[in-house]
């Protein structure tokens, strides 16, 4: 059961400046499970040591827990009661040992929180507050403990048992039972507590560590998924070489184990030497996974075990604090994935998720601090702002600081603070003790919420041949923030000669901190062109005043890939912003500017492939005060289908190019696969007759899902009557597997089809459709939530469809439901017809009776 929840009786804020030291710490903890789906026993035994001087009752956090026995010292305990759900246990000395004993029931556990079933298997999942829904505790990240665990369990159904740290025995029981234990060094907070019993298998490995010593490696998975283990296992080795090279950071247990489960609410989780996936996150073949899904793969196996050092030896003081491990563990597998293929291409995918999803965030009602200030439900805060805005915070300290002092600065966090739970001004204040720089103004990247806005000017004197840089900058109000400091904002800058082509100056870090600055350059012999935040060195939104031709220039000329590629949207985007406006589209110099980067044979398939994308229906819409979802459809489709003319000869040229390749997993072969799935999209966006059989043809002849999901898109988003035909051979031949029905789900709440929402509504009712998996439940929900046409259909019918599907979902999972609801949140950003509707369904969900305290605070606050 949901705890019970209505506007009525709002949740409790917690609060940053609350934070108190705890008054009990618990050294120690020794945990007996004796597992069963059905009905767990878990007996617990805390050695509790009195933090201070006070004499304040013992407090451990409970949920949903009602205890069989407590006991203290060994004997039964007096005067313990319930205050809530919190178990108050009065004790008179300064170090007891208590234990506690109780019942729960994981097969009943939809919510996948603390200890739950997935497909025949028993997991955990405690991060944030989990924990205490599977016994009493101090459920917080600043008490660490010393585990150790003691699983038993039916041998015939739950043969592995598995929990963190090292095994260190084992045996068999009278009536078919076993038993395992498992003791972990390292004092841990209990939100990295984990277990998992079940009928697995591992894929092995050893891995020396860079002093010699052997760690032990398992991917843990049921045994029919074994073969797709092999890439996430290579992947941890990748990483765990990376960290050591890097940042200087070794392994630290005998064992290292990830195992994969169908049921989960997020990518991933970084339990101290027991990871846990989704399993969309460790399977893969070239069958059923894209190219993108083993990107994600190796980024997930990578940011999880980085987690051990940022996130494990060194966690978190509190949950405010949440982005002192995430930001910088993003970071770090951002990092490592630029190393192992094309930096380039990576900044640029990561650029373009932080636009689409903090960048909204930042500019809407749920916009809040990278250290927040306020929360009712922490699961609400395991955001793009926490994870991905946090990433750029590190990132432009990285640059501040340049790569040597940044390493310092890292190595003296990692020392000073390993074994310790810290703040984001820790890790600030390293950084500035490593370096000599004062950062006393760039913390508030911390505090401000609100993507800064840059507007850039470049006047150059004739006959003076000095040029003079104008820039200023301001941070839009957010909610409870309504005015703002100025920022520091390292911005990269060169100038390029639009005649000769040339650079005219070497690259500049301006680190504009004023409201307003110039800056100044000498010498400029002919007329500049700005080429600025390069690499997007800082998460800011740039106003200048390039014109097309401008753009053009630097789209060919720039020799910042991520600036070329920067120039190439900015142009495509006032393309389709203006066509919005003025009803018609001059399309010309984004043609002229796609055929030269397609002409331009130095460029990997990769990067050409990204750079000739357009930006995005929803990216479009962020530029516009209303956004008008139809327009904004048809003048990128305009602009598509005039691309998809006059460039048809280079797009098939592209394509068969791209076709000559073989399957591997290269990052050419990749590049190739990529730019081979855009140069159809384009051959049947210019409405070629053939398009369609060509896309059959690629669909039925893949010998990869990344050629495969390729052409069904295009095929699934158009009328052909290959259409049918091509869904539904995806779907025979896929559906004994999740994670590519998932595919065929997502595939069609994504598609461009004037029908879209019906087929939507449809799907939700179809057999292999469940609100029970998360994976299933964002494939087809998430997906149409985001496809900005549809949802925002005029009707109002997405917008009832989405509240619908999220208060039914909310009795069964309210942390995936409230994570879904930001898409209704942007109704100020439409038209009032749409806002009223997107307003009432949002009010439809507050007033439900039982609601979740998660789905009340994101929807309560999406309403202001
Ligand atoms: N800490 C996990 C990660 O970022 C995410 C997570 C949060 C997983 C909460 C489950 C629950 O790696
Ligand atoms: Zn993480």
């Amino acid at each position: 059961m949901v705890d019970a929840q209505t506007a009525a009786q709002a949740p409790k804020v917690i609060r940053r400046d609350a934070y108190r030291a705890p008054e009990w710490m618990v050294p120690e903890i020794a945990l007996d499970f004796d597992l069963d789906p059905a009905e767990t026993r878990v007996h617990a035994t805390l050695t509790v040591e009195r933090n201070g001087d006070h004499d304040a009752p013992l407090r451990l956090d409970g949920d949903g827990l009602s205890p069989v026995s407590v006991r203290v010292d060994g004997v039964e305990a007096q005067g313990w009661h319930m205050d809530g759900q919190t178990l108050v246990v009065p004790l008179s000395g300064k170090a007891h040992s208590v234990e506690t004993e109780v019942r729960i029931a994981p097969e009943r556990n939809t919510q996948l929180e603390g200890l739950y079933a997935s497909g025949g298997m028993l997991c955990t999942q405690c991060e944030a507050e989990g924990f205490r829904r599977i016994t009493f505790f101090p459920d917080r990240p600043d008490v660490l403990s010393k585990y150790k665990v003691k699983l038993t369990a039916e041998k015939a159904r739950f043969p592995i048992l598995l929990s963190n740290g090292d095994p260190v025995g084992s045996g068999d029981l009278d009536g078919g039972r076993h038993w395992a234990e498992w003791h972990d060094p390292f004092p841990k907070p209990s939100y990295l507590f984990a277990l998992v019993a079940g009928d697995l298998v591992a894929n092995k490995a050893t891995f020396t560590t860079m002093s010699g010593r052997d760690v032990e490696l398992g991917i843990w998975v049921r045994a029919p998924d074994l073969p797709k283990t092999d890439h996430a296992l290579h992947a941890l080795k990748l990483s765990m070489a990376w960290d050591e090279k890097v940042y200087g950071r070794e392994y630290d247990l005998d064992v290292f184990n990830i195992v994969a489960v169908g049921d989960f609410n997020f990518g991933a989780m970084e339990n101290k030497g027991l990871n846990i996936f989704n399993s969309r996150y460790i399977l893969a073949d070239p069958d059923t996974a894209t190219d993108w899904d083993y990107d994600a793969i190796a980024a997930v196996v990578a940011h999880e075990y980085f987690h051990n050092w940022s996130g494990n030896r060194v966690t978190c003081r509190d949950w405010f604090q949440l982005s002192l491990k995430e930001g910088f563990t993003v970071f770090r597998d951002q990092s490592f994935s630029a190393d192992q293929g094309s930096p380039a291409v990576k900044r640029i995918e990561d650029v373009r998720g932080l636009r689409a999803s903090q960048f909204q965030e930042d500019a809407g009602p749920l916009a809040h601090p990278v250290r927040p200030d306020e929360y009712m439900e922490i699961s609400n805060f395991y955001t793009a702002t926490i994870y991905n805005k946090g990433a750029e915070l590190i990132r432009m300290m990285s640059t501040i600081l340049g790569p040597e002092n940044f390493r310092k600065a890292t190595d003296l966090y990692f020392r000073r603070f390993d074994g310790t739970a810290a703040t984001c001004e820790d890790f600030v204040l390293c950084m500035e003790e490593a370096s000599g720089i004062d950062l006393s103004q760039f913390r508030r990247w911390y505090s401000q919420a609100g993507t800064p806005r840059v507007k850039a000017r470049l006047e150059h004197a004739q006959n003076g041949g000095r040029a003079v840089l104008s820039l200023s900058q301001s941070v839009p109000p957010t909610p409870g923030q309504p005015s703002k400091e100025p920022m520091v904002l390292p911005l990269k800058v060169k100038l390029f000669g639009e005649k000769t082509g040339k650079p005219l100056t070497s690259e500049r870090l301006v680190l504009l901190s004023d409201p307003s600055e110039e800056i100044v350059f000498e010498d400029i012999a002919e007329r500049p062109v700005l080429s600025i935040n390069r690499g997007f060195s800082a998460p800011v939104i740039v106003e200048s005043d390039r014109d097309a031709a401008d753009l053009a220039f630097l789209s060919a000329h720039d020799d910042d890939p991520f600036a070329r590629y920067e120039a190439m949207q900015q142009l495509m985007l006032d393309t389709i912003v203006g066509a919005v406006r003025s009803g018609k589209g001059d399309h010309g110099a984004v043609i002229e500017a796609v055929r030269n980067t397609l002409a331009d044979d130095r460029l990997d398939s990769a990067f050409t492939a990204e750079a000739v994308l357009l930006p995005s229906e929803s990216f479009v819409g962020d530029q516009l005060a209303v956004v008008d979802p139809d327009a904004i459809f048809r003048a990128r489709e305009a602009l598509r289908r005039d691309l998809g003319r006059e460039l048809e000869h280079e797009w098939r040229l592209a394509y068969e190019a791209a076709r000559a390749n073989r399957f591997e997993l290269s990052p050419a072969a990749k590049g190739a696969r990529r730019l081979k799935s855009v140069a159809l999209s384009y051959i049947a966006a210019s409405g070629a007759p053939d398009a369609a059989s060509l896309a059959f043809l690629q669909f039925e002849k893949a010998d990869n899902m990344t050629d495969r999901q390729g052409a069904l898109t295009t095929l699934a988003g158009g009328t052909s009557d290959k259409r049918v035909a091509a869904l539904d051979i995806f779907y025979q031949r896929y559906s004994d597997n999740p994670l590519v029905l998932d595919k065929w789900f997502q595939t069609q709440a994504l598609s461009a089809r004037d029908d879209t929402p019906e087929t939507v509504e449809d799907l939700a009712r179809h057999r292999d459709f469940t609100l029970g998996n998360p994976n299933r439940v964002r494939s087809l929900i998430g997906a149409f939530s985001v496809n900005q046409r549809a949802f925002h259909h005029a009707s109002g019918r997405g917008y009832r469809f989405l509240a619908d599907q999220l208060i039914a979902l909310d009795k069964i999972n309210p942390q995936t439901a409230a994570k879904l609801i930001p898409p209704l949140g942007r109704w100020r950003r439409f038209d009032s017809l749409r806002a009223e509707k997107m307003r009432a369904e949002l009010q439809r969900i507050v007033d439900t009776p039982g609601l979740s305290k998660d789905m009340f605070e994101q929807a309560s606050k999406s309403l202001d």
